[in-house]
């Protein structure tokens, strides 16, 4: 029998967690199943939940049949070079981005496995790196502002002020850009680092999350916010209340325990000011929100900013920024 072709890939085995715990290996290319393509990787984004995923899978280990190793990262770009029986929107050479599964990963390594339905095609205008930052960030930004905000990106609608928390970070950014194409007036809270880069995305106003007034998330300009996009760590319901217009909502993309209370406490009263936690699984509805993102990138009207880009030889490295918690934009492995 022909020996399987090798590939590079960086993994977590049963027990150590950080990036120490990430090791290089060598491990057989995967093949694809039904309905599903194999992909060359180009460049793959890291995310925040790559690690997250890391860590439920460690807590989920006695009930999952197929655990470890692991490969993270899911949110890539690449070359189809193998299709599963029944795949009929793709064929060998056809350049994609594609969600990878969260449990299952791939993005570390030099091949990964997506499902066809969360695969679109890469216009040659975006190049691999624009287009693996998108995924998880781009369409999570996308589903708070439109399908929970209710904010249409065509500045049709009424004007809506929002606030975006951590603008620039990997969601934040994208927000940001994505609020300034519907009819929206933006707040943001950042590092001071970071403020003229946000303002040059599109923010109307910026606050610094180290000074008092970042801390208390003051609208500058005294504006009471419709709808907070919250990509930051934890902020108490006592420091949005205020801040928030007659029937404004927080959006929690990190929801904790005290947000899931306060999210129950507030729809078994019928408030009228919510906080919605917000938690979005991979599923194929999401292909049309990542083409449309493709879409705004090839037209010039969404920049993904990248951190860094570093080769898969320095995996550990990026990985670190990500639990961290500190990037600017999205960290960028080109392979
Ligand atoms: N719910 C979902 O479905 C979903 C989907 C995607 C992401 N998420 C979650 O959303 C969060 C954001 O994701 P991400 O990819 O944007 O993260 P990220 O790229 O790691 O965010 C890093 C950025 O956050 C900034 N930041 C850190 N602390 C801050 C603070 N207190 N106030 C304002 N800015 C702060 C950092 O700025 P400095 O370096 O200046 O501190 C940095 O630029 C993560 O927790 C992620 O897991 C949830």
């Amino acid at each position: 029998m022909a020996e399987k072709k090798l590939m590079q890939a960086y993994v977590y085995g049963r027990s150590v967690g950080g990036v120490v715990g990430l090791k290089h290996v060598e491990i057989p290319v995967p093949s694809p199943s039904k309905g599903e393509v194999l992909i060359k990787l180009e460049a793959t984004s890291l995310n925040p939940s790559d690690y997250k995923a890391y860590m439920l899978r460690v807590f989920l280990r006695p009930f999952l049949a197929r655990n470890f190793p692991l490969i993270p990262a899911t949110d890539v770009a690449g070359e189809v070079v193998e299709v599963g029986y029944g795949v009929k929107n793709f064929k060998l050479g056809d350049k994609v981005v594609a969600i990878l599964s969260l449990l299952v990963g791939g993005g570390l390594s030099e091949y990964g496995i997506a499902k066809e339905c969360l695969t679109v095609s890469r216009p040659s205008q975006v190049s691999p790196a624009e287009a693996a930052g998108l995924p998880m960030a781009g369409i999570t930004a996308h589903i708070a502002l439109t399908q929970v905000a209710h904010l249409e990106l065509d500045k049709t609608g009424p004007q809506k002020n929002i606030l975006i928390t951590a603008a620039s970070g990997g969601v934040g950014h994208y927000a940001v850009q994505l609020a300034k194409l519907g009819n929206a007036h933006v707040t943001v809270t950042c590092g001071a680092r970071n403020l003229n880069l946000v303002k040059n995305l599109g923010a109307d106003e910026v606050l610094d999350y180290k000074t008092s007034e970042g801390a208390i998330l003051k609208s500058p300009s005294g504006k009471k916010y419709d709808a907070v996009i919250h990509c930051g760590p934890p902020i108490a319901w006592s420091v949005f209340e205020p801040n928030l217009s007659e029937d404004g909502m927080v959006i929690d993309l990190t929801p904790g325990p005290s947000s899931m209370w306060t999210f129950f406490v507030k729809k078994i009263t019928f408030s009228k000011k919510k906080l919605l936690p917000l938690i979005w699984y991979p599923k194929g509805s999401n292909n049309q929100t990542l083409e449309y993102l493709v879409e705004l990138v090839k037209e010039g009207k969404l920049k993904t900013i990248s951190d860094s880009k570093c080769p898969i030889s320095e995996a550990g490295e990026a990985w670190g920024k990500i639990i961290d918690g500190h990037a600017t934009g999205k960290v960028i492995i080109e392979h």
